[in-house]
């Protein structure tokens, strides 16, 4: 019996950074994102006697896994294991699983592949279970404790990951509104391919050596707030001055942070100073925002989406893509 499951990855509005458990990938602040139609992956698993994986590439080029990837994924499993365990599905765990990843995702893009072949992951393991199905939360644990960022995508839309308590099942996705509510568009600007050095889990470990970090935690409940706010009532402006000031915290804790993570090149700083420019003479609604890399993610209404295309075709020796909201993790019916 196989499960195959599809997902995409999502853009942060209030960034994730940081743990209060690292291992169980349990955050230390609640985050807020938009869930993206586009790059796509799918992930079929199959119960196995040992564990497991193939990888494919964008091209459809099987890729052979690293240890430390493959050693991430059977990490994941066993947490998951124990999850299912916990809310009393033992006996459909197989003891093994085989996994097979086809990512539509080019590599070193600054698009988030993990949130989107992790979120595949866990709701396919959530399918495991026999009878009544799990909730939209507990796939989202699921796929929380393989990338935090995956929990995200569990539901369409504008998702939050919020935090409840204690354990590996206390902190989960929320959605704030659906993929219906507002369409906007992620116009995303690669200046560079360049696989970066460190990756977010370690930086996540190292977040709270940042003098910065506390001050950030305190304030992500007031952003959290007015994101939801700005969301739910369609305010772009809001939308933009609270998801642009938390990006650039986020990146002042990682500058801050020992040793100090610097994600953004020149080229990014270029690009939102002209994005800035171009948006006030052109009364535009657009937003930049930056995860772990140079890649600016401009966030835009449907009205400024081909200026926005246009400014994003003009950038030099960057690569292009286009997304927009999105509806989440889902299961592909056999
Ligand atoms: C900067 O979810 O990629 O993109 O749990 O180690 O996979 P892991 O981390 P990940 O962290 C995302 C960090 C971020 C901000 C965000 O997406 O909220």
């Amino acid at each position: 019996m196989n499960i195959i499951a599809h997902s995409s990855p999502n853009i942060a509005l209030i960034k994730y950074w940081g743990n209060r458990d690292d291992a169980l990938r349990l955050p230390a602040a609640d985050s807020l994102s938009m869930v993206l139609d586009f790059p796509t992956v799918k992930a079929e698993i199959e119960p196995a006697k040992t564990f497991a994986v193939r990888s494919y590439d964008h091209e459809g080029i099987e890729k052979p896994q690293s240890e430390a990837s493959i050693n991430r994924l059977k990490k994941h499993w066993e947490l998951s294991k124990q999850f299912l365990e916990k809310i009393g599905y033992a006996q459909d765990i197989p003891q093994e699983v085989s996994i097979t990843i086809h990512s539509g995702i080019p590599p070193a893009i600054g698009i988030a592949s993990s949130a989107a072949v992790f979120s595949c992951l866990g709701e396919a393991y959530g399918a495991l279970v026999k009878g009544k199905a799990l909730t939209r939360e507990q796939v989202s644990i699921l796929s929380r404790i393989g990338s935090g960022s995956a929990g995200r995508n569990s539901f369409g839309g504008y998702v939050a990951l919020e935090n409840h308590g204690e354990g590996i099942g206390s902190a989960y996705g929320r959605q704030i509104a659906d993929e219906h509510h507002w369409l906007l568009h992620d116009i995303i600007i690669v200046p560079s391919c360049e696989a970066k050095k460190v990756g977010s889990t370690e930086g996540h470990a190292l977040a709270s050596t940042s003098p910065l970090f506390k001050k950030r935690l305190e304030q992500i409940p007031r952003r959290m707030r007015e994101c939801i706010d700005a969301l739910k009532t369609k305010d772009f402006e809001k939308l933009q001055r609270v998801s642009e000031e938390d990006a650039l915290d986020m990146h002042r804790v990682m500058q801050t942070q020992t040793p100090p993570l610097e994600y953004l090149t020149d080229a990014t700083h270029r690009i939102i100073r002209d994005i800035e420019k171009l948006r006030t003479n052109d009364k535009l609604n657009v937003l930049y925002t930056m995860d772990a890399g140079p890649t600016v993610h401009l966030i835009c209404t449907e009205d400024s989406r081909g200026a926005v295309e246009t400014f994003a075709q003009q950038q030099k020796d960057c690569i292009v893509f286009k997304a927009k909201t999105g509806n989440g993790s889902r299961l592909i019916p056999k």
